[in-house]
């Protein structure tokens, strides 16, 4: 994707802000309720993530590993590596992933700049000077193409993860079995995929820059894919949440396993 593939507004209309100042004050809806929840839920997820993170224990359990600590990274041979959680290694890029995300992006900005944080409710702070995504810190949005390539490279190592959770062999010793674990995994893996293959950087992917896509095999092959990733894409912020909480719930399941809070229920 090129730089500016997300096109930040030029400049305001004060004209425009005059008139979204008075419709904010004919606004009687509950408004706040939306940008409100998003500010809770994301704050409780930066909380446990980040405790998550640190905790560098109770990450594995039977053939489960939490998808915060996946890929398996051993770091105790690394100059001060036993101090460091593996974690701090893989989230960066699930991180990038997430806060780069046209819905995110959205969601974060009226939750927690409140600029606006809502459709005609002006902004708390209102700027003479409005550079949108086109300078720094904001321009950095535009890495999420490369985001999405990380993305899917750490949903393919998942879903290998997702695999061995149906193993309760011994290793080199494939034993199938569905546990309650399983499927908390398997609900996780589905919506990560869900999350990651309706994001408008892989729409443009495969559909973007054909002029013609009945003129050749394989621009019909590009048009079928960009078919079905924009009806994924018109849940996207479905998939968003979905994906926010299976994941976190599923680090929960395994750390619970871990420290024999539950136990893993045999389904057959
Ligand atoms: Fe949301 Fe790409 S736009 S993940």
């Amino acid at each position: 994707m090129a730089l500016n593939e997300a096109k930040a507004p030029v400049g305001r209309d004060p004209q425009a802000n005059n008139s979204a100042t008075k419709a904010s004050m004919q606004r009687r809806d509950t408004w706040w309720i939306q940008p409100g929840l998003t500010f809770i839920v994301f704050t409780a997820f930066i909380v446990f993530a980040s405790w998550r993170t640190f905790e560098n224990a109770y990450f594995e359990s039977g053939p489960y590993l939490s998808p915060f600590y996946s890929p398996r990274i051993v770091t105790e041979w690394m100059v001060f590596g036993k101090h460091f959680s593996p974690a701090l290694f893989i989230l960066p890029f699930p991180l990038l992933f997430r806060a780069t995300c046209y819905y995110y992006r959205k969601a974060y900005y009226r939750a927690f700049f409140w600029d606006p944080p809502a459709c005609a409710v002006t902004e708390v702070a209102p700027r003479k000077h409005y550079t949108g995504e086109r300078e720094f810190p904001f321009v950095l949005q535009n890495l999420h193409r490369y985001a999405f390539y990380a993305a899917v490279v750490i949903l393919a190592i998942l879903w290998w993860d997702t695999l061995l959770a149906f193993n309760f062999g011994t290793p080199g010793h494939f034993v199938f079995g569905v546990h309650v674990g399983t499927l908390v995994f398997a609900a996780n893996i589905v919506f990560l995929s869900m999350y990651t293959f309706s994001c408008h950087s892989w729409r443009h992917l495969s559909g973007g820059c054909a002029n013609c896509f009945s003129c050749s095999s394989t621009n019909k092959v590009r048009h079928s894919v960009w078919q079905k990733v924009t009806h994924l894409n018109e849940n996207h912020a479905l998939w968003a949440w979905m994906s926010l909480f299976s994941v976190a719930l599923t680090d929960l399941y395994v750390r619970s396993l871990a420290t024999g809070l539950i136990h893993d229920i045999k389904i057959f």
